[in-house]
């Protein structure tokens, strides 16, 4: 069948987006560097994630199955940040998917967050052979990646988990007693966020009796959240 050449020449406007071009409405920049935001936004959590899985020499990659990269909403403004992938999450690529992650799931809902309201990384992305903590030399390599991670979510809110993410993040010689349930202003790159350290889920199940404090400690979030009008 043969095409006339007024629906060829519909055809060819539709293919090069005609209206957007010869439109004569004032071009919308804002919209358009935001969605060159995003775009970016994506592209550099690419090129970080495959950095990651590029790794070289790295014991814990060679242990592991699969890399554990993040999970959630990449535009969200709250950012939450663990330890450690374990046994589960090791084989599902995702991060807080066993024991301690339905405890974590309970803990957001309790403030009306879930995992699409947030993101959620950790500081090593590869499991540490039986669980164990990652050692210091496994941080330091893995420091610059998370912190990479942090400033291109650009959260408003960072919530550290446990003492590793705490002593990986914020420093050394500082006990997690004397730091939960605190704001901390801090520099990731260009991205400066409220920073709260709160108890891990998986030491929350083993030591039950503090879970009351880790309830402090989310109340302390929801309201940052109203009042950032997150
Ligand atoms: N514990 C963590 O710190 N991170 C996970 O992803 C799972 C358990």
């Amino acid at each position: 069948m043969f095409k006339n050449s007024s629906t060829k020449l519909i055809e060819y406007y539709n293919l090069i987006n005609h209206n957007l071009i010869y439109n004569n409405k004032a071009i919308n920049r804002y919209k358009k560097s935001n969605f060159e935001l995003s775009v970016n936004k994506a592209k550099s959590l690419d090129l970080l994630k495959e950095s990651i899985v590029n790794i070289k020499n790295c014991d814990l990659k060679k242990n592991a199955k699969n890399i554990v990269f993040s999970d959630g909403n990449p535009k969200s403004k709250i950012m939450l940040i663990g330890e450690a992938p374990g046994a589960n999450e090791d084989q599902e690529g995702l991060p807080f998917v066993g024991r301690a992650g339905q405890l974590l799931d309970k803990m957001l809902s309790a403030i009306d967050l879930d995992r699409k309201k947030v993101y959620i990384s950790n500081i090593i992305n590869f499991r540490p052979p039986e669980n164990r903590r990652p050692t210091d030399d496994e941080i330091k390599r893995y420091l610059p990646f998370i912190s990479k991670h942090i400033e291109i979510i650009q959260p408003k809110i960072l919530v550290l988990l446990g003492s590793t993410a705490m002593n990986a993040l914020i420093g050394k010689d500082i006990v997690i007693s004397k730091m939960r349930g605190k704001w901390i202003e801090k520099k990731f790159g260009a991205c400066v966020t409220s920073v709260i350290i709160t108890f891990h889920p998986a030491f929350l199940m083993r030591q039950p009796a503090q879970k009351k404090m880790a309830w402090i400690d989310l109340k302390m979030i929801r309201e940052k959240k109203n009042i950032l009008k997150i």
